[in-house]
């Protein structure tokens, strides 16, 4: 548990790269791992490394960056929760070899990335991330810009994981408690952890709750990828316990505000 967990907590997105090319060994590592990422959804995410020179790409977020990587899937339902919970096991494994990356979805020009891509009629390309060394420090415009989302924060947990009721605070046991906090530490867009879970009858149910006047196009909801990357965690959490996560898609009807969607469950055997 520990190991995940300090992965989890110590990941943050790196911005400020400091030139370095990603080494021959670590490009070797990065593809194989590629080759055994899955999600619970079965919906194949493709990744392409992208050279940044090579293809002329850049974010005016980003410093140094001189790789990418892209993400392509099939348009079609879940592919956006799938998309979340594949690229997710990639960003974490990146930090554990030393590798900083940064989800972007919204900071950069889209057609020039999906073209590098090779996007094909009836796929989506979610996100893109940068595959580098971080800079000794970080640029003021970092600096800035996560002060501005408080991306060091998160939600409490009683405001994110409830018992039986949606809005009713679940009391876990340490297990449950470790993994929820792995739930809770998960990267979002702008940092608005969309995710919501309630524990009926043993059983974690997930749900999207969706932020007033978030701008989602009809293809492509940023805070479903958001869900997948949390669902990512916990399964992963469970894993490493040595338990198995049987994940499903079966509303249970429990009442949820207007402006929630279920998403999915997860038992734990
Ligand atoms: C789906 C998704 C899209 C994101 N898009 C952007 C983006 O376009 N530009 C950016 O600078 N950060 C983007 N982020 C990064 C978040 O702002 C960041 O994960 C969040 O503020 C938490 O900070 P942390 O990752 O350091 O924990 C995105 C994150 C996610 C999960």
């Amino acid at each position: 548990m520990e190991k995940l967990m300090e992965t989890i907590k110590g990941r943050k997105s790196v911005r400020s790269f400091d030139d370095r090319p990603v080494s021959e060994e670590h490009r070797r590592d990065i593809d194989e791992f590629i080759k055994t990422i899955r999600n619970p959804f079965d919906i194949p995410v493709e990744f392409v490394l992208l050279d940044a020179k090579e293809h002329g790409l850049s974010s005016p977020v980003l410093s140094g960056e001189n790789l990418y990587v892209a993400g392509k899937v099939e348009k079609r339902s879940y592919a956006d929760v799938a998309f979340g919970y594949s690229f997710e096991q990639l960003v974490l494994h990146a930090w554990s070899l030393g590798i900083g990356t940064v989800w972007i979805g919204g900071t950069m020009k889209r057609e020039i990335f999906e073209k590098a891509a090779g996007l094909c009629e009836g796929e989506v390309m979610p996100c893109v991330s940068p595959f580098g060394y971080p800079a000794a420090k970080r640029s003021v415009k970092e600096t800035l810009m996560r002060k501005g989302i408080g991306a060091d924060s998160r939600l409490a947990a009683d405001k994110l994981f409830f018992d039986e009721k949606w809005g009713t605070a679940l009391s876990p046991d340490e297990d449950t408690a470790d993994l929820l906090e792995m739930v809770r530490w998960a990267p979002s867009a702008v940092n608005k952890q969309p995710w919501r879970i309630i524990v009926s009858n043993g059983v974690f149910h997930f749900y999207e709750k969706k932020d007033k006047g978030y701008v989602n196009d009809a293809t492509l909801d940023l805070q479903k990828i958001d869900l997948g990357i949390a669902l990512c965690h916990f399964v992963l959490g469970i894993e490493e316990k040595g338990k198995t996560a049987l994940v499903s898609v079966s509303d249970p009807g429990i009442a949820i505000p207007a402006d929630a969607e279920y998403i999915a469950s997860v038992k734990v055997q």
